[in-house]
């Protein structure tokens, strides 16, 4: 994306303050109507991206994860590999919560797009839920790439589009009618619940991010359905 061009800086500005904003407003309630929301399918996913990454991993390894919200994937990260693992974030308070559910980990303020760390840094970054956020997917993937050391692993968890037809139309009326009842009357803002269908119907299905991933420079790119399509992990190896 031309982030040289001032009206896209703005914009791009604009979408991160927005962002930055909603997940502050329903920080407190999040963890919560996560698991609500999903029937408790979230915690499977993060654990699934914790089952095939530690397989892949070297010793003592050191994973990013970014956009790591209240730190769910960090902790489970850390727990199950033993890996030395940093969360990055850039809204405050989600990082508050995080640091208070595990102070032993590094919970660092950071934007995705702009990583605060070094090339070529860690042998894993992992992103859940948090690439559809970003106000460019193209810029967010080159940064990943760019602190994963040569052969490191990446780990994309992100919604994705439900493949069985009938089921498809299930899942976007529950999206798009019943998640903005249900975490607007929770959160108090249901404009954050009404986000979330939106962006995700805005998101790369399963093959064009596979193939957005082959573009910024990742070998070995595969995606695993989780609960029939709903949401997908992505992996890949930088090369
Ligand atoms: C839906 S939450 C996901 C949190 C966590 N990864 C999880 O699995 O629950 C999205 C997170 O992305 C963060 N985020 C969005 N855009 C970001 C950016 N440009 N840089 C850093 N964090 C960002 C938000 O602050 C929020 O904590």
């Amino acid at each position: 994306m031309g982030l040289t061009d001032p009206g896209k800086k703005n914009s791009a500005e604009d979408h991160a303050r927005r962002v930055r904003d909603m997940f502050a407003r329903i920080s407190p309630s999040y963890d919560r109507l996560n698991h609500l929301l999903s029937g408790n399918s979230d915690k499977r996913w993060r654990r699934i991206v914790v089952e095939k990454l530690g397989p892949q991993l070297p010793a003592a390894p050191r994973i990013l994860d970014v956009a790591c919200g209240t730190g769910d994937l960090s902790i489970a990260l850390f727990e199950k590999t033993g890996a030395r693992v940093v969360g990055v974030d850039f809204c405050r308070p989600m990082l508050e919560l995080a640091a208070q559910k595990k102070p032993e980990l590094a919970f660092v303020e950071g934007d995705a797009l702009q990583l605060p760390f070094d090339d070529a840094l860690f042998d894993a970054v992992t992103i859940a839920f948090g690439l559809r956020n970003l106000s460019s997917i193209e810029r967010g993937l080159e940064e990943l790439r760019r602190v994963l050391k040569p052969d490191g692993r990446v780990a994309i968890l992100e919604f994705s589009k439900p493949v069985v037809p009938g089921f498809r139309s299930l899942a976007t009326a529950y999206c798009t009618r019943l998640v903005p009842r249900i975490g607007g009357m929770i959160s108090g803002s249901r404009s954050a619940y009404e986000y979330l269908p939106d962006s995700v119907s805005r998101f790369p299905d399963q093959e064009t991010l596979a193939a957005m991933m082959r573009d910024a420079g990742f070998a070995d790119v595969i995606f695993q359905n989780l609960t029939g399509g709903i949401a997908a992990l992505h992996t890949g190896r930088r090369m």
